[in-house]
């Protein structure tokens, strides 16, 4: 079957989707984006991802008129050209086509909409999740603007690399304070000795994530303490359990950081409770 991406206006086959060589997405990073992930149908967190996107392009002064209702249905056409149930999207929108110029362009020009879907495997998801997951440690060499949702993604990129090539799964990344500010693409997150839930509290570090903002009501719905404050690799290391949050990994265990094992190598009760909450709740 073949697949559609929509650009700007229109849907196309995948293979022929591009943008023009001028975009300021392809030439600055001057540009955002949005994942969801799709479950029956269903856009996970919906809202939340929706209310990130506009934040995000306000920041960066990208004039963006659609509304949210529009896009919601160009998404659903997406995923039924696609016939996808189970999947993720990715919304980038750019600033749009310019001549190449640092500075905004004088002119008003129309931002570039680009959408993709493609499946995902719940079960290899599941599968994961038993096992729980390895992570790395690296130094967090990101700008300081975390909190907004750009395509400027080389240090992230670089530092899943570094994690694909020591065979683990994604890498939490370290800030000059020796404090551990997120994973390249998730939240971080440790439960202590005591049993409290622990994250980084939210700041230009970090990206707000949202299945963040959802674990945290969850948690609080089942009375688990919670601390939103910063933590050290060695602080994780001799945690009671570890695990990353994201759109594509939900929940996911953390079994591993560094050479260290967490707790007895398996993932956590409390990881994985949450992971169900979460599941069930969408
Ligand atoms: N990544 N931190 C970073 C740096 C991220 O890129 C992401 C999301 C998160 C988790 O945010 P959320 O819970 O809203 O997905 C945290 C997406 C999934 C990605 O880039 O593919």
């Amino acid at each position: 079957m073949s697949r559609f991406a929509y650009v700007n206006s229109g849907f196309l086959p995948h293979r022929d989707a591009c943008v023009h060589i001028e975009d300021r997405g392809f030439q600055f990073g001057d540009a955002v984006y949005e994942v969801w992930g799709v479950r029956d149908g269903h856009l996970l967190d919906e809202q939340g991802h929706f209310d990130r996107l506009y934040r995000s392009l306000d920041q960066l002064d990208i004039l963006f008129e659609r509304s949210q209702y529009s896009l919601l249905v160009t998404i659903h056409e997406l995923l039924r050209r696609n016939r996808i149930r189970n999947g993720l999207v990715y919304l980038q929108i750019s600033r749009g086509v310019a001549p190449r110029d640092h500075a905004f362009p004088q002119a008003n020009i129309a931002p570039t909409v680009v959408l993709t879907a493609k499946r995902f495997n719940f079960d290899a998801a599941a599968q994961r999740a038993e096992h729980g997951i390895r992570v790395i440690t690296q130094d967090d060499e990101r700008w300081g603007r975390c909190d907004i949702k750009s395509v400027n993604l080389l240090p992230n990129v670089l530092a899943k690399q570094a994690a694909r090539e020591e065979g683990a799964y994604e890498a939490w990344l370290v800030d000059g304070s020796g404090l551990v500010t997120e994973g390249s693409s998730t939240t971080a997150w440790i439960v202590s000795r005591d049993g409290e839930l622990i994250t980084r509290p939210l700041d230009n570090h970090i990206l707000p994530g949202i299945t963040r903002k959802t674990v945290i009501a969850i948690a609080k719905s089942m009375s688990i303490p919670l601390v939103e404050r910063a933590f050290s690799p060695e602080e994780a290391h001799s945690s009671r359990e570890a695990f990353i949050t994201s759109a594509s990994s939900f929940v996911m265990p953390v079994v591993q950081i560094d050479d260290k094992i967490i707790a007895n190598g398996t993932p956590g009760s409390l990881s994985l409770s949450l992971r169900n909450e979460y599941l069930r709740a969408q």
